[in-house]
């Protein structure tokens, strides 16, 4: 009888600790990847799809098992739109919560920012959608920053594409051009496009400036742009001030095509400009949501969030799978394993299109689209194809 009792006991204590053992493994069991993105402030939106893009994709990938057997699970810090916030976000996940990697940010400043934490770390940090040069390359050394990387095209092609859209199919020969003056996107990839418009033989008639998050009014400055009677305004800035220039622009009467890049996908850009305002309007984009390549992935998130993604989101959700496929690659969690598990991405099936990265410059080279805001909506043009 005591034999019995002892056998049973036994049997209960290996148990208990192969449970123990379990649950130390589940809890253990997660892989902690950090988010450092846009959540308030002055791009809210554009924090808020890339959010919604990487959940739906972790879902996705948990609920095949994971990445080496672990979930993921995703550490959310918000950078406020702020760049200085994004550097205290990087901080906070990558020592405090000591995140594997780092998906975020939108704004280029905001990625540039939060690099140099991810490089004395050497915690790789991967952003979806920032296009300026400078943020995966050093620009006084030209060399690569070794742990940034993006899944996006850079402003160089856009500026380029756009440059040359007001030209061959808008037929303008000359262009204001209307800066926000804090922000390395919008002054590199102005610095683009009036280099390819001049190239090609059109005219600059001013260049002018605005702060964004800060200037609200913009009806000097676009009188003084009218008075310069240019054929086109190119604006490479974000939605909010996009939708506040865009609306003054058409009440004084000042009704030629506006165009501009990727910061103004926002379902806000139609809000607080209003529908009519925006007729005339075209901007570069990475992906059009209407694309049937996309399809599955929109209804998902339609499903999912009750309303439409955009390309931040379809960029999140590639930038998510791109990193859950460079960890299985690198087999381990370790900072420079991943690195290298990145540089090595090629031919990858991304919803925005096939992605390898350069492992010189930690860029893709991918495709750009043309959307014409008609009554409130965006309506693809045309895709124009990188020079390989
Ligand atoms: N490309 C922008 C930047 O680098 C960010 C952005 C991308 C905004 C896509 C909207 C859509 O700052």
């Amino acid at each position: 009888m005591k034999k019995r009792i002892a056998v049973v006991l036994m049997i209960l204590m290996v148990f208990t600790l192969v449970g123990c053992g379990q649950t130390a493994s589940t809890s253990g069991g997660e892989i902690k990847i950090g988010s450092n993105f846009e959540m308030s402030g002055a791009s809210a939106t554009f924090g808020q799809s890339s959010v919604n893009g990487i959940k739906l994709a972790f879902k996705e990938i948990n609920a095949k098992g994971g990445v080496l057997g672990k979930q993921l699970k995703l550490i959310e810090a918000d950078n406020k739109s702020e760049p200085g916030e994004s550097t205290v976000a990087a901080t906070k996940l990558i020592t405090q919560d000591k995140v594997v990697a780092v998906l975020g940010s939108v704004a280029s400043s905001d990625t540039l920012a939060a690099a140099p934490v991810a490089m004395e770390n050497k915690i790789p940090l991967l952003s979806p959608t920032s296009t300026n040069p400078k943020v995966t390359v050093d620009k006084d050394t030209g060399k690569v920053k070794d742990y940034v990387f993006r899944v996006c095209f850079i402003d160089p092609f856009q500026g380029e594409v756009a440059a040359n859209f007001v030209q061959n199919e808008l037929k303008a020969k000359s262009a204001a051009v209307f800066i926000d003056q804090k922000s390395d996107y919008s002054q590199g990839l102005a610095e683009v496009f009036v280099d390819v418009f001049k190239k090609n033989g059109g005219t600059i008639t001013t260049q002018e400036k605005y702060v964004a998050a800060q200037d609200k009014d913009f009806k000097a400055t676009l009188t003084k742009i009218k008075s310069t009677n240019p054929d086109v305004i190119f604006i490479p800035g974000y939605y909010q001030e996009v939708g506040l220039i865009a609306k003054q622009a058409r009440d004084m009467g000042l009704n030629v095509p506006l165009v501009g890049g990727d910061g103004w996908d926002s379902s806000d850009l139609v809000k607080i400009a209003g529908k009519e305002a925006l007729n005339n309007t075209y901007f570069v984009n990475h992906v059009a949501t209407d694309d049937p390549a996309v399809k599955g992935f929109v209804e998902n998130y339609k499903k999912e969030y009750n309303q439409d993604p955009d390309a931040l989101a379809v960029l999140a959700y590639d930038a998510a799978n791109v990193l859950a496929d460079a960890i299985k690659t690198a087999g381990d969690t370790n900072g420079d394993k991943i690195k290298t598990a990145l540089e090595n991405i090629k031919d990858f099936n991304a919803l925005s299109g096939k992605t390898s990265i350069d492992p010189k410059t930690h860029n893709p080279i991918k495709s750009a689209v043309i959307l014409e805001i008609k009554d409130g909506k965006n309506i693809f043009k045309t895709k124009i194809e990188p020079k390989k």
